[in-house]
């Protein structure tokens, strides 16, 4: 379902390199399959495909139609990193660009925005209301503010009882404020299991109830994933997971190519950039080690970063997301006058203008020193977002392992919140403030 090219890394490295990195990578392999590996309590995402059964697709299913009978036309799905990326990038690569859904569901607690919570409440007042609360951990501080703003919006606007109804927790199963607070006010809870990390999160309720409230078919999603869950199951060097992880991994501790960047010709790709750059900078960027993963949105970004991929310091290797075929059809017309002079393209479909901008690319961009790799699917649907979703986490895995990386822990995101808890004055990091008050 996920095939990969590496022909376009040929003229950069040698076959016996290669070979060389494909047995590292299967070595990873070992050390992910056999669950041997650091963070192996971690390894629960690995077989989602075939766990996640069908009782709580119908829970899933149950909360959007509670929803659509009341008239719900807006869900607030309020998480940040791991519990909101997947949700996100699924439901902007199968929505339409333009039109109003018939139930919208936006994301907030991703920021700290206050013109953000603002112009989201503006929303609000013109909409009938619910909302889906995610935090594995129930304590992270931007979708805990999202939430009391929203949660006491909520309340007002329909009274506590009915508030209830409308509001739905992810959370763990047993700890938490979230947990505390959604057993006191009787929210219907989902549990993100405990062996499952944020980032690896998008086939639990995490992903799973956001998408399935926006309207798509989450069954396909699981389907696909199954399949390329089978199909990476295989120990080979034929493995695209295999491949791509012994690739990124040459070039990178080879051939000094430390920014890999995730190309994509799709603006409904764009927020799968961004679930690809959380999965792959927080798995593998620890202990002064990993690849600095980095995206363009093309063809937009050819007309600015494009200058710097072509010329600039030679440090980066693309991977492009290629879509093979269009799910809608326009055909560029004939124009008598042709006073724009593209008549040479009546008759063609603008897809086809894509696939020669990014073959064009790809070429200028090899001869411009930029080894890159392709990663394929046949359309964008919902089998083909599962099948994608399960092939990087896959290769991530192997990846990181590869590079003697826990890809599942997080150490470094500690740091900041440390600071802003201190500069927010939080009840217990008195000392911490007047240690950093000392420093600014
Ligand atoms: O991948 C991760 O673990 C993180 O990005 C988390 O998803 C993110 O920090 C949100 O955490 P939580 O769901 O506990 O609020």
């Amino acid at each position: 379902m996920v095939k990969i090219n590496l022909g376009g890394c040929d003229s950069f490295v040698k076959n016996a390199e290669y070979q060389k990195y494909v047995e590292k990578a299967l070595a990873a392999f070992d050390t992910l399959q056999g669950g041997q590996g650091a963070g192996n309590d971690f390894l629960g995402w690995k077989t989602l495909p075939v766990d996640v059964d069908e009782k709580l697709v119908l829970e899933c299913e149950a909360v959007r139609d509670c929803w659509n009978a009341k008239g719900v036309d807006l869900v607030i799905a309020i998480g940040i990193g791991g519990s909101y990326l997947g949700a996100k990038c699924a439901i902007e690569a199968l929505s339409h660009s333009f039109k109003e859904p018939r139930t919208r569901v936006v994301f907030a607690g991703n920021n700290l925005s206050e013109e953000y919570l603002a112009e989201l409440m503006d929303l609000a007042e013109e909409k009938n209301v619910a909302c889906i609360v995610i935090s594995k951990s129930g304590t992270t501080t931007e979708p805990a503010v999202a939430f009391r703003i929203v949660k006491e919006y909520i309340e007002k606007k329909y009274g506590k009882a009915e508030a209830s109804e409308r509001i739905v927790a992810i959370t763990d199963a047993a700890k938490g404020a979230l947990k505390t607070l959604s057993t006191k006010e009787g929210y219907k809870t989902f549990v993100v299991p405990d062996n499952v990390g944020g980032r690896y999160s998008v086939l639990t309720p995490v992903g799973l109830l956001p998408i399935v409230v926006a309207g798509f078919d989450v069954r396909a999603m699981l389907k696909g994933a199954a399949a390329e869950m089978k199909e990476l199951a295989a120990r080979s060097a034929d493995n695209a997971a295999v491949q791509y992880a012994a690739m990124r991994n040459l070039l990178h501790a080879e051939k000094g190519k430390a920014v890999e960047i995730l190309v994509t010709y799709n603006p409904k790709l764009t927020f799968l950039a961004e679930w690809w750059k959380q999965l792959y900078g927080e798995s593998e960027g620890k202990e002064g080690k990993g690849i600095y993963p980095a995206s363009v949105a093309n063809t937009a970004d050819l007309h600015s970063m494009g200058q710097f991929i072509q010329e600039g310091s030679r440090v980066m290797f693309e991977t492009v997301i290629n879509v093979v075929n269009a799910n809608r059809s326009v055909v560029i017309g004939s124009d008598e006058l042709n006073l724009d002079q593209l008549n040479y393209l009546a008759g063609q479909h603008v897809n086809h203008c894509n696939a020669m901008a990014q073959l064009g690319t790809k070429i200028a961009h090899i001869d411009g020193g930029v080894p890159q790799m392709e990663v394929s699917i046949d359309r964008i649907n919902e089998e083909n977002l599962g099948a994608i979703f399960y092939f990087f986490e896959f290769a991530c895995g192997v990846s990181a392992y590869l590079l003697g990386i826990n890809p599942f822990n997080q150490p470094g995101v500690e740091a900041y919140k440390k600071n802003m808890f201190a500069l927010l004055r939080k009840p217990g990091f008195e000392a911490q403030t007047e240690a950093i008050l000392k420093r600014i």
